[in-house]
C-alpha cells in the first residue's frame, strides 16, 4: 500500500483565499466598494489581483506597503524572512492619490470600469522607480520591457489587503486551474512529485526534451503556459496554447501531464522573475520546477545562467520547491537527439541552431521547421498564427 505523503505546503504555510464572490460576505465587501472612491486599474494590475485572489502568491493577502516593498527590493525576503523576490504593486498617479486617504476603502475597477475588488488602504507611499528598476530588473535601460512598462506607470503605490469581487474571467476556460484545485488533482491523481514548466514561448524540441528528462524523475508534470500580458513581439498565447494542446495530443502520456494556464503577466524580470515563478507553482502544488537557460530572460540583459544561480541565494528550506537546472539544449546531428554540452561530445558544427529571424524567414516562405527544432505539427500552427499577424 502506497505510503501517504503530504503534499507540498503553501509559501508561508497558508494557501490564501481572497475571492469572495458568493455568500453574505461576498455582498457585504460590494456594498462596501459600492460607496468607495474608484480606482481604475490596468490588466496587468488585474492579473496581479487574481494572483493574490486565488492564492497563487500566497502568503500575500493584498498589495505590498511600504516596509513589505523595501525588503523585497533589498533583500528579496518579506519583513518575516520569507523569500520574495518581485514586487506585489498598485501604482497610482498623483491625481489618484490626491483623493485618497489611508484607513479608506478603495472599490477597484477593471479597464472597463466594472468594479471587480475592494482595497483596504493601509499605506500609501511614493518610490523610486529608477531603484525598483535597478534592484528587480538589474537594469535602468528603457528599452527592457519591464522597465518600460515601470516608467510608464503612476509615481505611487497603494497598499493593503485586497478581495476580489468577481470571478476572474479565464482567456482560456479549460486551463483556468486554481492552486487549490491543481492540489486537488494532483491528489486524485496520486502525484506525490511534480515538475512545472513555466513557458511564454511555442513548444520546441529543447522545451520537450527538459520536460520529459524531468518526467522521468517525478510522478507528473505540469505544462503551465504563461497567459497573462506579454510584450508585443512575443508570440501570442492562442497560437501558443495551440501548440501545447497539439503536443500533448500526440507525444505526451496525458495520464501524467496537466496542461493549464498561468494567468500572471511576464515581467522579464530574469533571475528575480525565476524564483518568483517558482514560488508561484510551490503554492500550485508542485514539488519540482524547471529553471534552463536565461529563464524569463529578454536582450542581453541577463547572463545565461543568472536565473539558476540566484537560487544560491536563498536557504533551500524557505524557498520549498526543488528547481530542476537544465543547460542551454539543443539537437546534436551526430548524437541524433536533444543535448547540452554536459551530454554532448561533438562541436558546434554538429549543432542545430536556427535565430530567430531564420525561424521567421522559414515559416513565412510556408517550409516546415526541422523536425529537431520543431515538430510539424507547431510549425503549421505557427504559420497559420503569422497568416493572421499579418
Ligand atoms: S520564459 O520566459 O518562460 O522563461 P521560454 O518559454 O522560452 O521563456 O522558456 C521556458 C523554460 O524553458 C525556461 O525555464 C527556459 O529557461 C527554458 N528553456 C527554453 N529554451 C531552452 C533551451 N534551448 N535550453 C534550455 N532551456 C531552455
Amino acid at each position: 500500500m502506497p505510503s501517504f505523503v503530504a503534499p507540498i505546503t503553501p509559501h508561508g504555510g497558508k494557501l490564501i483565499n481572497q475571492l469572495r464572490i458568493e455568500g453574505p460576505a461576498a455582498a457585504a465587501l460590494y456594498e462596501r466598494a459600492l460607496v468607495a472612491p474608484l480606482v481604475q486599474i490596468s490588466e496587468v494590475i488585474l492579473s496581479d489581483l487574481e494572483l493574490i485572489a486565488i492564492g497563487v502568491v500566497s502568503p500575500l493577502t493584498g498589495f505590498m506597503d511600504r516596509s513589505a516593498y523595501q525588503s523585497v527590493l533589498e533583500h528579496m525576503h518579506l519583513p518575516d524572512g520569507l523569500p520574495w523576490t518581485i514586487p506585489i504593486t498598485l501604482p497610482v498617479s498623483a491625481d489618484v492619490v490626491n483623493r485618497l486617504r489611508v484607513g479608506q476603502d478603495v472599490a477597484l475597477a477593471d479597464p472597463a470600469g466594472r468594479i471587480v475588488g475592494l482595497l483596504e488602504l493601509s499605506d500609501i507611499f511614493r518610490y523610486d522607480k529608477t531603484a525598483e528598476a535597478e534592484a528587480v530588473y538589474r537594469t535602468t535601460d528603457d528599452k527592457h520591457p519591464g522597465v518600460a512598462r515601470l516608467y510608464a506607470q503612476g509615481d505611487h503605490y497603494l497598499a493593503g489587503n485586497v478581495w476580489m469581487l468577481v470571478e476572474p474571467v479565464a482567456s482560456f476556460p479549460d486551463l483556468a486551474y486554481t492552486p487549490l484545485q491543481t492540489r486537488e488533482l494532483f491528489s486524485q491523481r496520486g502525484w506525490r512529485q511534480i515538475v512545472a514548466f513555466q513557458t511564454r514561448n511555442p513548444i520546441h524540441r529543447a522545451h520537450e526534451y527538459l520536460q520529459k528528462c524531468a518526467l522521468e524523475m517525478v510522478d507528473g508534470l505540469l505544462l503551465h503556459p504563461l497567459v497573462g500580458e506579454t510584450k508585443g513581439d512575443d508570440i501570442p498565447a492562442d497560437v501558443r496554447v495551440e501548440s501545447y494542446r497539439a503536443v500533448l495530443e500526440h507525444y505526451y502520456p496525458a495520464s501524467r501531464v496537466l496542461l493549464a494556464a498561468f494567468p500572471a503577466a511576464m515581467r522579464y524580470a530574469g533571475p528575480r522573475e525565476a524564483v518568483f515563478h517558482a514560488i508561484c507553482r510551490k503554492n500550485y502544488g508542485c514539488t519540482h520546477f524547471i529553471v534552463g537557460r536565461d529563464h524569463a530572460g529578454v536582450g542581453n540583459y541577463y547572463g545565461t545562467y543568472d536565473a539558476q544561480l540566484i537560487f544560491r541565494e536563498f536557504d533551500p528550506e524557505l524557498i520549498g520547491i526543488t528547481p530542476l537546472m537544465f543547460e542551454h539544449a539543443f539537437h546534436c546531428h551526430a548524437c541524433g537527439q536533444v543535448v547540452t554540452a554536459k551530454t554532448c561530445p561533438h562541436d558546434s558544427t554538429q549543432w542545430l541552431h536556427l535565430s530567430g529571424t531564420q525561424v521567421r524567414q522559414k515559416l513565412l516562405a510556408g517550409e516546415l521547421l526541422p523536425l529537431e527544432f520543431t515538430r510539424p505539427e507547431v510549425s503549421r500552427i505557427l504559420m497559420r498564427g503569422m497568416d493572421t499577424s499579418r
